[in-house]
């Protein structure tokens, strides 16, 4: 994919977030519980179950189903996602429910007379991953929640038989695909009006089959997804479109617990996601190299400051598309990718007058070591204090545009998310090494990255974001502003974002987020600057001193804070 096609496409993914903040620097309070979401109906349900006496997790498995009924283009069943989480006696866990590759997947199935096809990965059955979401909500709540799977999911299902009010980012979502819906017959049925007419705000929109379905999940619980009728539903989609998942791949599919990453910078701990979470490792990197500099000090989106988060996040992002990849299936050199003195070393051909060019740049070098846009993010705390960030996601808005039929949902296309061909960009424009190669039965490495931050062991942010590679730094936006220049939460969530990936060599910035004389003094030093509709959507919340819960919802998307 050249430079040109791959901005483009950044700005497609984008193009439906661009439209102007509604309360750009109000948040709400609360002091008993927060829930803040992409979306109004799921956050006011995970609000209804926290007021209900259900705990921080409880809420989560709420707002995650509800979402795949009210958010099709990201919130799912038919996909996967990560879950942390904080509880308020100190315990932490981080619950991996991302896609894995099909048994019968290979390295080069997209690849047709020698030619990588990369629209093979990104639309249609063979863009399916084996889906995560239902066994991970089930784990969540069975290691961690009060409540009972139907009392949980009950919310979701009333939603789907019953209809709800499509907004217009809603509708306009949905008409913006419907040429890709016709061509699968259930996503035409399911997913447009079924003639010449489009949706419009207002419209009730019924999904009975998907409430069959989430019934199904109630009353059986990961059998009612990945056995019986929902098994043959998505098997006979597999047969009809020549797809790879089988009843086995279904069944086998386990969501894992795995083990947190930590990184201490000034008064605070960050708790992220690990892999197959590439955003981990490159926030802990990033922060890691810029923490010797009087960050501070150069000024919030100075010229100085853009330049050297860039600079960071170009070797960052430089290491993770060679290091990083399933750590079930490639051995990730976390210690020495984490330590003080590797980062250091990664920022000495660093300098403060010029940007380096990501061409003479490539990974770290680790001595020993082998060679080897659509999701969504959601914040809860409790009025305990525990605290559950989520980010889940089919991939691209309504990830493969095939549904099942009779079932009622979508399914990812997160295997365009592996390196579907080692050294070819994907469709974020991400390059990736033989540590990210497709698999039989491999996770793909993904850029979400929930994550909580504490000071001085309480829950002091919630934080995450949607928006594929941009996700990392957006999340990292929402904690250095926060940080580094104490501001408030909606406005630690709204201010201009910027973000490099190395490759291309490039910083994105939210559209006017820049003035014209900082950019000018970035592109004297050699940068490229390119502006696009929005820098990843965060919906954070803020622990403030006294203990109220401070909302961040992200005016680039349509979120939305309940609480109580
Ligand atoms: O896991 C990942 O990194 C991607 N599948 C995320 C895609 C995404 O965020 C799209 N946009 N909003």
């Amino acid at each position: 994919m050249n430079i040109s096609r791959c901005l483009s496409l950044f700005v497609t993914l984008f193009i439906f977030t661009s439209s102007l903040p509604a309360q750009v620097f109000e948040s709400k309070t609360f002091e008993n519980g927060m829930v803040v979401s992409a979306d109004k109906y799921a956050s006011e349900i995970g609000n209804e179950i926290l007021k209900q006496g259900g705990n921080a997790v409880d809420a989560a498995v709420a707002v995650q189903f509800a979402l795949a009924v009210t958010l099709p283009r990201a919130g799912n069943i038919g996909g996967g996602g990560f879950m942390v989480i904080h509880l308020a006696n100190g315990e932490t866990a981080a619950l991996d429910f991302r896609e894995k590759a099909p048994t019968k997947a290979t390295r080069d199935m997209y690849l047709r007379n020698g030619e990588f096809k990369s629209e093979l990965s990104w639309e249609g059955i063979l863009a399916v991953g084996v889906p995560g979401t239902v066994d991970g909500m089930i784990k969540a709540l069975e290691r961690y929640g009060k409540m009972p799977l139907d009392m949980v999911i009950q919310p979701a299902i009333k939603l789907a038989r019953e209809g709800y009010v499509l907004s217009y980012s809603h509708a306009e979502s949905l008409n913006d695909h419907r040429d890709t819906f016709r061509k699968y017959q259930a996503s035409a049925r399911y997913f447009t009006t079924g003639d010449t007419t489009l949706f419009s705000e207002g419209d009730l929109f019924v999904q009975k089959d998907l409430a069959g379905t989430l019934e199904r999940i109630a009353r059986f619980g990961r059998e009612g997804f990945y056995a019986g009728p929902v098994a043959d539903a998505i098997i006979n989609e597999m047969e009809r479109y020549k797809g790879l998942i089988s009843y086995k791949d279904l069944y086998n599919y386990e969501s894992k617990w795995r083990d947190l990453v930590e990184v201490d910078f000034r008064d605070y701990k960050l708790h992220i996601m690990p892999p197959p979470s590439s955003g981990s490792i490159a926030i802990a990197q990033i922060l890691k190299m810029i923490q010797d500099y009087p960050i501070k000090e150069m000024g919030h989106n100075s010229a100085e400051y853009v330049h050297l988060l860039s600079e960071a996040m170009r070797r960052a992002f430089a290491d993770r598309s060679f290091y990083l990849g399933d750590p079930d299936f490639v051995d990730i050199p976390l210690q020495r990718l984490l330590s003080q003195e590797y980062n250091t070393e990664r920022m000495a051909s660093f300098s403060p007058d010029k940007a380096t060019a990501s061409s003479s740049l490539s990974h770290g070098e680790i001595a020993g070591h082998p060679e080897s846009d659509e999701t969504t993010h959601f914040s809860i705390v409790d009025n305990e204090g525990n605290a559950v960030a989520v980010t889940t996601t089919l991939n691209g808005s309504f990830g493969s545009h095939v549904s099942v039929s009779g079932a009622g949902f979508l399914l990812n296309n997160e295997m365009d998310d592996f390196s579907a061909q080692p050294g070819e960009p994907n469709t974020y424009g991400l390059i990736g090494a033989e540590a990210n190669a497709i698999e039989p039965g491999k996770r793909m490495l993904s850029s979400m990255s929930p994550a909580i931050v504490t000071k001085n062991g309480k829950v002091d942010m919630v934080i995450g974001a949607a928006g594929g590679p941009r996700i990392i730094t957006a999340t990292l936006q929402s904690f250095l502003n926060r940080a580094l220049f104490d501001m408030r939460a909606q406005q630690a969530t709204t201010f201009p974002r910027f973000h490099h990936q190395w490759l291309p060599d490039t910083i994105f910035i939210d559209d006017f987020g820049l003035s014209p004389d900082t950019q000018k003094l970035l592109e004297e030093k050699g940068h490229f600057i390119f502006p696009m509709p929005g820098i990843g959507r965060a919906h954070n919340i803020y622990i403030e001193t006294d203990g109220s819960l401070s909302s961040g919802v992200d005016p680039r998307g349509d979120g939305y804070a309940a609480g109580h």
